[in-house]
């Protein structure tokens, strides 16, 4: 009897399918920084993003040093985007370190890479927040902070995810912000090139950012 009509393949089918499940399972668990419907489908960092030339777009915000910049201003270079807060306990900060440790290992190759952080916080993220936050990552990371509605067109632009929750922990007097952990990098014509999940491991980032800088 061929293999794929034995009981032992159904079995390693339904293995398969079950695995899947828990894997599904555990994305939804995943606690205060949960990610919406339509970003379950990008969390594997191997698999493209299927609606990949919508993600991103034009906006016009302002850096932590206060000068209004807009996405055209950083053509011809790489952005690695990542939406995030300042008050944000632990996964910005991770993600945020993690951009910065790929970059300092990948040398020269890191000097086509601007790593642009923009809030989903402003009304807290004000300019000199955002001054003080980046300095403790790779220092060509550009803070961008906007009025509420500018935030709103730029996180839409890149499917990012953002919500108000009450919630104490640590540093946050107010309130926590659910959001979107995806780091985008976006090529130099300003366009979608590669996403990296939160969770995403430094050798593997490393490797996936040299191919894709290699190329172009
Ligand atoms: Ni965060």
């Amino acid at each position: 009897m061929q293999f794929w009509r034995t009981r032992a393949f159904v079995y390693a089918l339904a293995a398969v399918a079950v695995g899947l499940m828990l894997l599904a399972g555990k994305m939804i668990a995943r606690g205060p920084e949960r990610f919406g419907p339509v970003d379950m489908v990008k969390m594997d960092p191997a698999t493209p993003v299927p609606s990949t030339p919508l993600v991103g777009g034009p906006f016009t915000l302002t850096d932590h040093g206060g000068k209004t910049v807009s996405d055209a201003d950083f053509r011809g270079q790489y952005m690695l985007v990542y939406f995030g807060y300042i008050f944000c306990p632990d996964v910005c900060p991770t993600s945020l370190q993690l951009i910065t440790d790929a970059l300092n290992e990948l040398g020269p190759l890191a000097d086509k890479v601007v790593p642009v952080f923009i809030t989903i916080d402003p009304e807290r993220d004000t300019v000199e927040a955002m001054r003080d936050y980046v300095a403790h990552f790779h220092p060509r990371t550009v803070g961008l902070t906007g009025p509420v509605e500018a935030i709103e067109k730029v996180a839409k632009a890149y499917r990012v995810y953002y919500a108000k929750v009450t919630g104490k922990s640590g540093n946050n007097p107010d309130y926590l912000v659910d959001h979107t952990a995806i780091t985008y990098l976006m090529g130099p014509d300003g366009k979608f090139v590669h996403h990296f999940a939160h969770g995403a491991e430094l050798p593997k980032v490393i490797e996936q950012l040299k191919d894709k800088l290699a190329v172009k």
